[in-house]
């Protein structure tokens, strides 16, 4: 075939590939189309690997050069495309959905390692040219970023590292390593060094950097930094794209870049937190520092299964709050059981959706669509927050930092500033959870303590299942 024809085929492939990504994305800023957009997008992406892994064509000033690829170049791309598929496949079927955000953060790691590992191979290819080794160096530093900041990012959802680790000074220290960092970069592009050892220090620092930037932050403030960490990818895999002349790559790296900066946008209104905070490393402020939540005293009040289904069965109105603790207890279809059976009943029934409730963006929004919970009857914070005063009954399924009234009353508190669903202004609220245990922000809560509140204990797949068979019964 003529390399001109060729060329043209793969700019076609690649215009119908960034377009499958944005109609992909637009579809999956809805529950019900979202799967849909996932897959479209992913045929999008295919077209484009298939296409940039068999059409070889250059364009010169001269014409169309066809660039010839040795066989055992497609061995390798080949065996790495069968065993990355493979144990991706394998993760992705495997994985409890509560395990989801430790696995979408890993795999946000691992576009980072790859735009780093670009810088590393292809700097010495091109040093003679500036404009290919400032994409290079920043592609590099970057990537590096978001690739040991997702491990730590990680490790910090997954629990094994729960606490906040703070060196003295921190805010000042992430400072000076990133101006470093930087400065040591534009070193590597315009001293003309050669010097591959200089080449993985800036690698290193760039590693380190990435973890020195995660590790202070703490508790309840994981989610700017996880949406902030995938716009790095985004923009690290845009370098890329710059680099090679990939419009697909730059397409792609723009959209997840730019997603990711309005996620983080989106969650930092939701935190209350700047975003120069995060980026400057004084993240969570001083307030963060330790404090454990107020010193809580009281006593608190249990209530019966009983109870609870003649409570919810003679209200008007009705807020479930769902949290983390429905997506452990895989309780999303008995929850939309009770809803379905108390609108049966002429009980208004509403969720009350926090920005960060779960442990990923819109995690209990996926969560309740699985069990086809009516969009409509998902109402976000801002929204909610006012409808509280005329609830008869909040029910709080394991949720428990994004009720916390810390967040507005205790400035020790590591949630202090973060707007919450101020539940406390319903008329009763129940709280299920299976003990007095804390949330992920490992603080207590006064709102069990509420003389309002009522503790439902148990899990909340079987204490629902339980209500929902003693509201049947009457
Ligand atoms: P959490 O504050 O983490 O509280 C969840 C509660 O669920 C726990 O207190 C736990 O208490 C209870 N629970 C666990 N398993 C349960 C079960 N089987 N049945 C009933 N209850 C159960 O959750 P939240 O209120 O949704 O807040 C989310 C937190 O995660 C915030 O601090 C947020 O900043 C953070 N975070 C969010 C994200 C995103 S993007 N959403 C990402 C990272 C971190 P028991 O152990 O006593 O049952």
């Amino acid at each position: 075939m003529q390399p001109e024809f060729l060329y043209s085929l793969r700019t076609i492939a690649y215009i119908i590939a960034s377009a499958t990504f944005i109609i992909g994305l637009k579809r999956m800023g809805n529950a019900k189309t979202a799967r849909n957009g996932n897959l479209i997008a992913a045929v999008g992406m295919t077209l484009a690997i298939i296409a940039s892994i068999f059409i070889h064509v250059n364009k010169t000033p001269e014409g169309y050069e066809t660039v010839e690829t040795p066989g055992f170049i497609y061995t390798l791309i080949f065996a790495a495309i069968v065993i990355g598929t493979v144990i991706g496949w394998l993760t992705a079927k495997k994985v409890q959905m509560t395990k989801m955000p430790e696995l979408v953060s890993m795999f946000n790691g691992m576009g980072g390692a790859c735009a780093a590992l670009i810088g590393l191979m292809e700097f010495h290819h091109n040093l003679n040219n500036t404009g290919a080794l400032i994409a290079i160096i920043l592609g590099l530093i970057i990537g590096s970023v978001s690739f040991s900041g997702s491990i730590i990012a990680f490790l910090k959802l997954n629990g094994t590292m729960n606490k906040p680790i703070r060196l003295p000074s921190y805010n000042i220290i992430n400072t000076v390593v990133m101006i470093g960092v930087f400065a040591f970069g534009a070193h590597m592009i315009f001293s003309g060094t050669q010097s591959t050892t200089l080449l993985y220090l800036l690698f290193a620092s760039a590693l380190v950097y990435g973890i020195l930037f995660t590790i202070p932050i703490g508790g309840a403030d994981m989610p700017v930094v996880i949406s902030l960490l995938n716009s790095f990818t985004g923009l690290a895999a845009a370098f890329g794209g710059f680099l090679y002349d990939n419009k697909v790559m730059l397409t792609g790296g723009i959209l997840v870049g730019s997603a990711g900066t309005l996620l983080t946008l989106v969650m930092c209104k939701a935190m209350n937190r700047p975003l120069s905070n995060v980026i400057f490393g004084a993240f969570g402020g001083d307030s963060a520092a330790g404090g454990n939540g107020p010193d809580v005293k009281g006593s608190i009040k249990d209530m019966s299964v009983a109870d609870v289904a003649v409570l919810l069965n003679y209200s008007k109105k009705v807020v479930i709050v769902p949290g983390y603790g429905l997506a452990v207890a895989q309780a999303q279809h008995i929850i939309h059981e009770l809803e379905v059976l108390l609108e049966e009943r002429g009980v208004e029934v509403k969720y009350a959706i926090h920005p960060v409730a779960g442990r990923m963006p819109g995690h209990m929004n996926v969560l309740l669509a699985e069990s086809n919970v009516d969009y409509g009857k998902l109402v976000e914070m801002d929204d909610i927050n006012p409808e509280f005063e005329q609830t008869d009954v909040v029910l709080v399924v394991g949720a428990n930092d994004v009720v916390n009234p810390a967040a507005k009353t205790d400035p020790s508190s590591p949630i202090y500033g973060m707007p919450i669903l101020e539940v406390d202004k319903a008329k009763h609220i129940i709280v299920n959870k299976r003990s007095m245990n804390a949330g992920y922000a490992g603080i207590d809560n006064l709102l069990f303590y509420d003389p309002k509140t009522s503790m439902l204990f148990g899990d909340a797949k079987k204490v629902l299942t339980e209500v929902v068979a003693e509201l049947k019964t009457m």
